[in-house]
């Protein structure tokens, strides 16, 4: 089974993937994670994030690996481990940036059909539903409320130890918000046959057990 869970930015879908996939014992794919080692890795390189064709050749080339062990996901951008380095505001602007790039899209997508090709994959992102697996057996949409997500995001950060300002994670989110929902390639919306779960008012466990409920409904159908 192909598992698709799409959302925005902080709408806990990586939280519940990872949960959902340990339990089936499924692989999971973090499709953000790809679209950021492409940010940092060229941004590392030098390369300007808006040269779009610069941008498309160096994903060409570049070599993301996924190892999952039992201290969690690893992933390694060209050999070298980038799992800690990734998930920070910079390089998120700039993941929302090659994002909306055609030849990127493409090629991360062409990789991410690669992957889930042997199926008993949990993938989230934000067009896993709608254009890498359209055909996928179980699509779940997860939302939130924008204040709801920067306050998540907001403990998760400071949990790390980081410096961080409440406002400004919401602010960010909104933001990012608005780019994904209204870039032209590949726009973050539910596919049509989604099964749509608002997370504001739930704990993490109430979303796995609405999430597992609908997979055994899947499993016995
Ligand atoms: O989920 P995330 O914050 O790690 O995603 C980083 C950026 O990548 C975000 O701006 C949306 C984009 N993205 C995308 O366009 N398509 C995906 N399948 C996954 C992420």
């Amino acid at each position: 089974m192909i598992i698709a869970i799409d959302g925005p930015a902080g709408s806990g879908k990586s939280t519940i993937a990872k949960f959902i996939a340990k339990k089936l014992n499924y692989s999971y794919i973090d499709t953000g994670a790809m679209y950021r080692a492409v940010a940092w890795s060229a941004d590392n390189e030098g390369i300007d994030l808006d040269d779009e064709n610069t941008v498309g050749q160096w994903t060409e080339k570049l070599k993301i690996e996924f190892i999952t062990d039992p201290e969690g996901q690893q992933i390694k951008v060209n050999g070298a481990n980038a799992t800690g380095l990734l998930k920070n505001e910079v390089v998120g602007r700039g993941a929302a940036k090659v994002a909306a790039q055609k030849k990127v899209r493409e090629i991360l997508v062409a990789k991410q059909q690669e992957i889930g090709r042997s199926g008993n994959v949990v993938m989230d992102g934000r067009d896993i539903g709608t254009q890498v697996f359209p055909n996928a057996e179980l699509k779940i949409f997860m939302d939130a409320d924008a204040e709801e997500r920067g306050k998540r995001r907001y403990l998760e950060l400071k949990a790390k130890n980081m410096d961080v300002d409440l406002e400004n994670i919401i602010a960010e989110i909104k933001q990012r918000d608005l780019e994904d929902r209204n870039r032209t390639i590949s726009p973050l919306r539910p596919a049509d046959d989604a099964i749509k779960i608002d997370t504001t008012k739930f704990t993490i466990e109430e979303v796995i057990d609405q999430v597992m409920e609908k997979i055994k409904l899947k499993q016995n159908s």
